[in-house]
């Protein structure tokens, strides 16, 4: 499977990717599995906690659950968090090096792009999936829609995140170009894992 095809696993394996800030390892396998017993199997772990790591590990003990690490900033996290047992890797941007790691290690890598600059440095990586962010700040399906009229042709796809909610995911979702929305509303408040399953099922994945 080529490498490409390998990012566009991650993006259609599940129409919404949790975007999970997780502290406590203990309640990392009951989020997990709330969330995969709806479809939504998926799973990004921003290493924006301490535990963060150990978040990864727990919740890809959880079957059917695939696991990735977001907000990674350079090779050293990516290094770790692969180490941990992510999948796949988010980054709110898109560094030369970064990118370069991510496709050295052969892993799935969805660097965050705001606009036509960042979008041209990841096709000259040779990458042609993203992440748009942060997609309502940045001008909302208006300027996907703007950024797609130029590189659609390219074949580029994108999962926007940031801003988007349980409201307003679907019309995203109806872009061409959108593969995968990422948002955090699903786990929004602390909420327990019982409300989670039930936003989780109110997508109606399955
Ligand atoms: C994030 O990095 O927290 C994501 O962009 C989630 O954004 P959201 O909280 O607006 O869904």
């Amino acid at each position: 499977m080529s490498y490409i095809s390998r990012i566009d696993a991650v993006m259609d394996r599940s129409p919404v990717m949790p975007v999970l800030v997780v502290e406590d390892p203990a309640k990392a396998r009951p989020i997990a599995e709330a969330l995969v017993a709806h479809g939504v199997s998926t799973l990004e772990v921003t290493l924006r906690t301490k535990s963060a790591l150990d978040v990864i590990a727990e919740m890809s003990k959880v079957e059917g659950a695939l696991v990735g690490a977001g907000t990674v900033l350079n090779p050293k996290q990516l290094d770790e968090a692969m180490k941990a047992g992510a999948k796949f890797i988010v980054s709110p941007g898109i560094t030369k090096s970064l990118a370069e790691a991510a496709i050295d290690r052969d892993i799935p890598f969805l660097p965050g792009t705001a606009n036509a600059s960042d979008i041209m440095m990841g096709l000259d990586l040779g990458l042609r999936r993203f992440k748009f962010f942060p997609a309502m700040t940045n001008g909302g399906i208006p300027a996907l829609k703007g950024l797609s009229a130029v590189f659609g042709n390219l074949g580029v796809r994108f999962c926007p995140t940031g801003g988007i909610t349980e409201a307003t995911y679907k019309d995203w979702l109806a872009l061409p170009t959108v593969g995968c929305v990422g948002g955090s509303w699903l786990t929004a408040g602390n909420a327990a894992p019982d409300v989670i399953a039930e936003r989780a099922k109110a997508l109606g994945i399955r």
